[in-house]
């Protein structure tokens, strides 16, 4: 393995940061790691905001309810954004709105953003810094928009938090390579049977990091989320934001 693939291979979430805030210097490098990603059409539909506001930090703290949201380097927010090709498009006489709308271009601005956060992601683990995603901002999408000022044409994906880690986090098994890895067609043959395995070995990781107290299997993690709604405002903030209107 060479040294890119034994850090991705070694990626852990950090969830606890020394109170040590990223300099200048250091974000910037990181933002522009991000912005080097590849971008559907070259069309970087996408704006990162970075928090360093402590009253939006707390309140964005309390819409994800997690400490780290508020205690960490630096809080980045990503963001799908399709403000400037609307405003270009305003400039130009064009209308845009209804094209902007569609789904395809949802899946862009997200498949972008995404890209690049986990382009900063890894080029924040090459740092030594630690990183965790923050999809819990969408407890409350509305909230962070106006927090953050986002006007339409734009919608919060998840926040990154990196920093200086204060704890060495764990590395978690994931589902076995034959389980997600399909020549030519894709089939579940033996898909039930390669995640019972799989649960035993996830079992034993919650066990041994937990002395005991903790044994969840994936599947239940798994069977529990899918058992009820969650954050059902989302659908109609993004329609409000000009998207998925049809
Ligand atoms: C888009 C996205 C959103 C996430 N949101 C949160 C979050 O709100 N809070 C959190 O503690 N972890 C969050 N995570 C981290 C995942 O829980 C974590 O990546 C997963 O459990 C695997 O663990 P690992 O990253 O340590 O390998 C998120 C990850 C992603 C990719």
């Amino acid at each position: 393995m060479n040294e890119v693939v034994k850090q991705l291979m070694a990626h852990r979430s950090i969830r606890a940061f020394e109170a040590k805030q990223l300099d200048d210097q250091t974000i910037r490098v990181l933002v522009e790691a991000a912005q080097q990603a590849s971008t559907s059409s070259f069309v970087q539909a996408y704006s990162i905001i970075g928090v360093t506001d402590p009253e939006i930090k707390k309140a964005l703290r309390d819409i994800s309810t997690q400490h780290y949201v508020e205690h960490n380097g630096h809080l980045f927010v990503f963001v799908a954004d399709y403000k400037r090709h609307q405003l270009l498009a305003e400039r130009a006489g064009q209308s845009v709105a209804d094209y902007i709308g569609e789904t395809e271009n949802f899946i862009v601005g997200t498949v972008d953003a995404s890209l690049a956060a986990q382009n900063m992601a890894v080029a924040a683990e090459s740092m030594g810094l630690g990183i965790c995603y923050i999809g819990s901002l969408r407890n409350d999408m509305a909230r962070v928009i106006e927090l953050l000022g986002l006007p339409d044409y734009t919608y919060p994906l998840f926040g990154l938090v990196v920093g200086y880690p204060s704890e060495e986090g764990s590395n978690k098994e994931r589902l076995p390579f034959e389980h997600v890895y399909h020549e030519n067609r894709y089939s579940t043959d033996d898909y039930l049977s390669q995640i019972d395995h799989y649960d035993a070995r996830i079992a034993d990781y919650y066990r041994e990091r937990t002395n005991g107290r903790r044994s969840d299997k994936w599947s239940s993690q798994m069977m529990a989320k899918f058992s009820h709604t969650i954050r059902e405002d989302v659908d109609a903030v993004v329609k409000q934001q000009g998207f998925l209107k049809q």
